[in-house]
């Protein structure tokens, strides 16, 4: 049996590029593991983990629909998993099974490393407030931004992320409102967080939201820009990124949790863009 075994479970799970990024880590790193792709039935999720685990499973992966499931499988759990109230990375030892979260360190190293755009001082518009953005807002506000901004469809969810989120702000405004109570502000970062680019549609923002050099982030990604980018380019953002660099952004935390190494991501990322785009 192979002692150093991984896995990402999720359903549906056939389309993950989550097997491909960890191979290359793997290999670049020189690290001997496995790690393969787990289809999970809806009603089956712990079964699936604890048979994973019989098996020799080092750790795992979630994806969705399960990082509600992993975050309440978990026995201890980081900060930041506690925080965004979800799990997407599970790492089985003696001590039992700790769950973490590396979905908004992923973000912030994507903007801040590879995209080069800091987010100290800088004035951040989250879209969005569901699992997503939630997942994100404690990593977003450890990075000192001027302020935090939320603005959702339904207010009301904003409105509650705030109110949970406010002790994390300290100092930092962090407010909730709609997407037309947008108009007149200008952000230096716009991140998507909704599902919105699902059903192939961008939120419904009001003109003039982007300031000089501001950079639109989607935290979804594709063949080609997604709706939400589109329309950001058209009211003058910048910069535009989708979400693969936060993809393999997450997957080197994940690695680095499981490891203690922390993989270089640029050629990983590079090679993904260019089966993406090539595909
Ligand atoms: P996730 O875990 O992916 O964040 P979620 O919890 O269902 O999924 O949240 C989806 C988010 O996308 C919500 O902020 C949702 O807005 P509501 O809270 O008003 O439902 C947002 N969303 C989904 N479709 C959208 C659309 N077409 N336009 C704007 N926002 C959308």
């Amino acid at each position: 049996m192979n002692p150093n075994r991984y896995a990402v479970i999720g359903n549906p799970i056939a389309h993950s590029k989550s097997p491909v990024i960890h191979a290359a880590f793997a290999a670049q790193t020189g690290q001997t593991l496995t790690y393969e792709a787990l289809l999970a039935p809806l009603d089956g999720f712990a079964a699936t983990v604890a048979g994973f685990r019989a098996a020799g499973g080092r750790g795992c992966n979630v994806t969705v629909p399960f990082k509600l499931e992993a975050f309440a499988l978990a026995e201890r759990r980081s900060p930041r998993a506690q925080a965004a109230g979800a799990v997407n990375t599970l790492k089985f030892d003696a001590e039992g099974i700790y769950g973490d979260n590396t979905d908004g360190a992923g973000l912030v190293r994507d903007l801040t490393h590879n995209l080069d755009c800091p987010l100290a001082g800088r004035r951040i518009l989250l879209l969005g407030a569901g699992g997503a953005a939630r997942g994100v807002m404690l990593p977003l506000l450890s990075a000192a931004p001027a302020r935090l901004t939320l603005a959702n469809r339904t207010v009301s969810r904003a409105e509650a992320l705030v109110a949970e989120f406010s002790a994390a702000a300290g100092s930092t405004p962090l407010t909730a409102g709609s997407f037309a109570d947008l108009a007149g502000s200008q952000f230096d970062v716009v991140i998507n967080a909704t599902a919105a680019s699902l059903a192939d549609e961008a939120p419904p923002l009001p003109p003039g939201l982007y300031a000089p050099g501001a950079l639109a982030y989607d935290m979804m990604y594709g063949r080609g820009d997604t709706p939400f980018l589109v329309a950001a380019r058209g009211d003058g953002a910048a910069r535009l990124a989708d979400g693969l660099g936060m993809l393999v952004e997450q997957a080197a935390e994940s690695f680095l949790l499981w490891r203690g190494v922390r993989p270089a991501t640029a050629p990983v990322l590079a090679e993904l863009r260019r089966q993406i785009e090539g595909a």
